[in-house]
């Protein structure tokens, strides 16, 4: 999808592509966070970076460690012997356990400093081998040991070749949570605002084709969740039914 009017945004994405460190992103239910992360992670890929890629899920929240799992576990299961040994080096070893669901050798809810920084190795292993973005959408919904992981790796940046891109509702409760406000205190933050009526006007009439007429935008725009009247263009009758000027 070309997503319109977010210039600024993708040129913040790029900027964490290209230097490394840790971007968050947040704004209300679908204003385009997804939109721009999954922006970011196709042009990781095309950079040649390694893009490890989850989502926190209401439904999921209570399984430790499931956003960690989602991010690593396939990459791992997939390795070779030797690339699995190199993942796991060093102190990333007390993290295999609970990604290579070795059931019985790490309890499940096991949020131990051990675990925390051996996971925190682990990125930093598959980062050695290859850029690598990590990109967790959703954070609001993450499981509480995955987000003290993330709060922990977003601390410890400096100096690996890995950047962390971190969606989230700020207005869910979970998004003032410690581990996530340590996040957000620790990164640049963009907010996407919503869209003025013409790129509504637009995304209107690509999907509707001439059956979507300007009231039809208008009202797709103001359900968008915009609050300030951005276009001049509308007609006398219409801009008055809608309070033109109204803030
Ligand atoms: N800038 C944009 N230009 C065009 N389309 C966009 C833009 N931003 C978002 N969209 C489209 O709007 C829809 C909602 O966007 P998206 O899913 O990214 O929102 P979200 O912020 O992730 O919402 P949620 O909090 O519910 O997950 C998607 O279909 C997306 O493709
Ligand atoms: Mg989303």
């Amino acid at each position: 999808v070309a997503l319109l009017e977010r210039e600024a945004e993708l040129i913040a994405l790029k900027r964490l592509l290209k230097e490394d460190g840790v971007l968050v992103i947040e704004g209300g239910a679908g204003i385009g966070k997804t939109a721009l992360l999954g922006a970011a992670c196709h042009q990781a890929k095309e950079l040649g970076r390694e893009v490890l890629r989850a989502r926190g899920s209401e439904l999921e929240s209570g399984f430790a460690f499931g956003v960690v799992l989602q991010l690593f576990e396939r990459l791992v299961a997939s390795a070779d012997t030797r690339k699995r040994a190199a993942m796991f080096a060093g102190p990333a070893t007390s993290a295999e356990p609970l990604v290579r669901g070795r059931s019985g050798t790490v309890p499940p809810t096991d949020s131990s400093f051990a675990v925390i920084h051996g996971l925190y190795w682990l990125a930093a292993n598959v980062a050695a081998r290859k850029p690598l973005l990590i990109a967790v959408d959703d954070a609001h919904w993450a499981d509480s040991a995955s987000l003290q992981w993330l709060a922990y790796l977003a601390s410890r940046l400096e100096g690996l070749p890995l950047c962390l891109l971190v969606a989230l509702r700020p207005a869910e409760p979970e998004s003032e949570g410690a581990a996530l406000l340590a996040v957000r205190a620790e990164a640049p933050v963009v907010r996407p605002q919503a869209l003025s009526l013409s790129a509504a006007a637009a995304i209107s009439r690509e999907t509707l084709g001439t059956s979507a007429d300007e009231e039809l935008c208008t009202v797709f725009w103001r359900a968008s969740g915009a609050t300030r009247f951005t276009c001049g263009s509308c007609s006398g009758a219409l801009n008055s039914a809608l309070g033109h000027g109204a803030r």
